[in-house]
């Protein structure tokens, strides 16, 4: 029917340059002890990595609802294309996009195992790797449909976590999944404003190239921070940006880079493959 989804990825559409995906990328990430336990996390929400999107779409939902589903998204695509470049990065159109492509949990689901498996894995990873971080209270900006507050939610089953979103279907869905998993140590918060500003624990996940003022989302971030707290994020590098690196945005909000922390990660999103950069920040004042 279509090939659009497997030739582009959503969260890759943004002026980027990236290469075309060959073999499997995910073999360079190490597996470690927290492999199994992550395998099995994503099972359980319903994430497993396929290649081909419109198929998957196809097979769920039937041949003419899945056809429909579709055409929609092929639309919005369409539309956010042609935005172009002076657009607004988090335009209308993209949230138009990411609002329907939320708009049903399994939708939801089937599109994250196809751009987000691999991404989801190594931020896990991550999130294991650096669990001393966590404190108690907890803080996902821009959170999606969840699946990473989730994980962070089950693996901190002590401390409170707040996923937020400005969109209102990521923000049901996230609800939608954290209840299916019986997960009561997370909520979840539809708005761009933190609600507090005393968190021990910040996550950032693929957020920051989404405002077009990233200075005044990095400041945000921080302000929600307690003096102490760690910010940690795994944010998307866009080449095409110019000024100052994501690095130097978090320190010019105020954060303390733990430069141990530092990670570039080259990432495959379906069918193409995206920079981020994993770091951990501090707040010392
Ligand atoms: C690429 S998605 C990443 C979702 C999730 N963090 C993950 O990695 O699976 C970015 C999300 O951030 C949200 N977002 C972007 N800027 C935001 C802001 N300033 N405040 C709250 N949410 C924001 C978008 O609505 C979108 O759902």
């Amino acid at each position: 029917m279509i090939s659009l989804f497997s030739q582009r990825a959503f969260y890759g559409m943004i002026d980027i340059q990236s290469q075309y995906c060959e073999g499997d990328v995910d073999s360079v990430e190490k597996v470690t002890e927290n492999t199994p336990r992550i395998r099995a996390f994503l099972r359980e929400v319903g994430i497993r990595p396929i290649e081909r999107l419109d198929q998957e779409i196809e097979g769920a939902f039937g041949y003419i609802k899945g056809g429909e589903i579709i055409d929609e998204m092929n639309h919005l695509f369409d539309l956010d294309e042609a935005d172009g470049d002076s657009a607004p990065m988090y335009s209308r159109h993209q949230a138009d996009l990411m609002e329907y492509m939320n708009s049903i949990p399994r939708l939801s689901i089937l599109c994250s195992s196809f751009y987000d498996w691999f991404v989801f894995r190594r931020v896990m990873e991550r999130i294991c790797k650096y669990d001393s971080i966590f404190g108690n209270q907890v803080l996902d900006i821009g959170c999606g449909n969840g699946i990473i507050t989730s994980f962070i939610a089950r693996s901190f089953p002590e401390s409170n976590i707040t996923g937020m979103d400005l969109l209102h279907n990521p923000i049901q869905t996230a609800r939608h999944i954290a209840e299916s998993l019986h997960i009561s140590n997370a909520r979840f918060i539809q708005t761009d404003t933190p609600p507090e500003s005393d968190y021990d624990t910040v996550v950032s996940i693929r957020v920051m190239h989404e405002n077009m003022d990233r200075f005044a989302y990095a400041k945000q971030a921080a302000s929600a921070l307690k003096a102490g707290g760690h910010l940690i994020a795994f944010e998307r590098i866009l080449p095409s940006r110019s000024g100052p690196d994501e690095i130097q945005i978090y320190e010019m909000a105020g954060l303390s880079l733990m430069e141990q922390s530092v990670e570039h990660i080259e990432c495959r999103i379906g069918d193409e493959i995206g920079s981020f950069l994993f770091v951990i920040f501090e707040h010392r004042n």
